[in-house]
């Protein structure tokens, strides 16, 4: 597959479950797990070009793993396909932990809410950080998003550690972890 920073990419001509890792960085992660799951696709989202760039580098000779160089919040606002995701991970959003830039987090209720809209009736939402105030800004958008609902993080299934959750865990940083998953309304 060429490796695509087109977003108009049909993304929905994929015969697989759709995997999406927002803040990509330089794919570490979004490599792994492509070798480690070959039956399931996986799109890296990433807004710096050069990091952009070395992911893209990394997954050239992947069959199932692509990435796009665009703002995460303009992919799930505009460009990912509703309702069609298996699962979005969130690994280590900036923080910014300064007051005056809580602004810029990524993650809020209504951003948690259009992530709910893409996911699948058994999608899920994997969301990392090593900042508490963070943390508690994750669950409590979570709380008010009534099409997630939050469940045990699965330390079963096998995830590569992302590039800074290694340097966290050599550094012996605490890392919290919410797993949130797609509510399925009986009307
Ligand atoms: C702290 S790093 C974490 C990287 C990776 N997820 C990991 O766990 O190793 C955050 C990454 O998200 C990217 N990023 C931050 N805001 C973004 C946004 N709005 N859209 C796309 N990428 C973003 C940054 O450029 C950076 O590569």
């Amino acid at each position: 597959m060429e490796p695509c920073a087109d977003p108009d990419w049909n993304l929905s001509a994929i015969g697989m479950p759709i995997e999406v890792d927002l803040g990509c960085a330089r794919g570490h992660f979004l490599e792994a797990m492509a070798r480690l799951y070959p039956n399931r696709f996986f799109l890296g989202v990433e807004r710096l070009k050069l990091r952009y760039e070395k992911t893209i580098r990394r997954v050239a000779s992947l069959e199932n793993a692509m990435a796009w160089q665009v703002d995460s919040r303009q992919a799930v606002k505009s460009l990912l396909p509703k309702a069609r995701i298996d699962t979005i991970h969130i690994s280590f959003p900036d923080p910014w932990p300064k007051r005056r830039h809580h602004n810029r987090r990524l993650i809020s209720p209504a951003f948690l809410q259009e992530c709910a809209q893409l996911l699948n009736s058994s999608g899920r939402l994997r969301l990392m950080t090593d900042h508490s105030g963070y943390f508690s800004v994750m669950r409590a958008a979570a709380w008010v998003c009534n099409e997630l609902t939050e469940v045990e993080w699965d330390h079963r299934e096998e995830y590569p550690m992302t590039e800074f959750q290694k340097r966290f865990a050599l550094s012996g940083v605490m890392v919290y972890c919410l797993a949130l998953k797609k509510v399925r309304h009986s009307f």
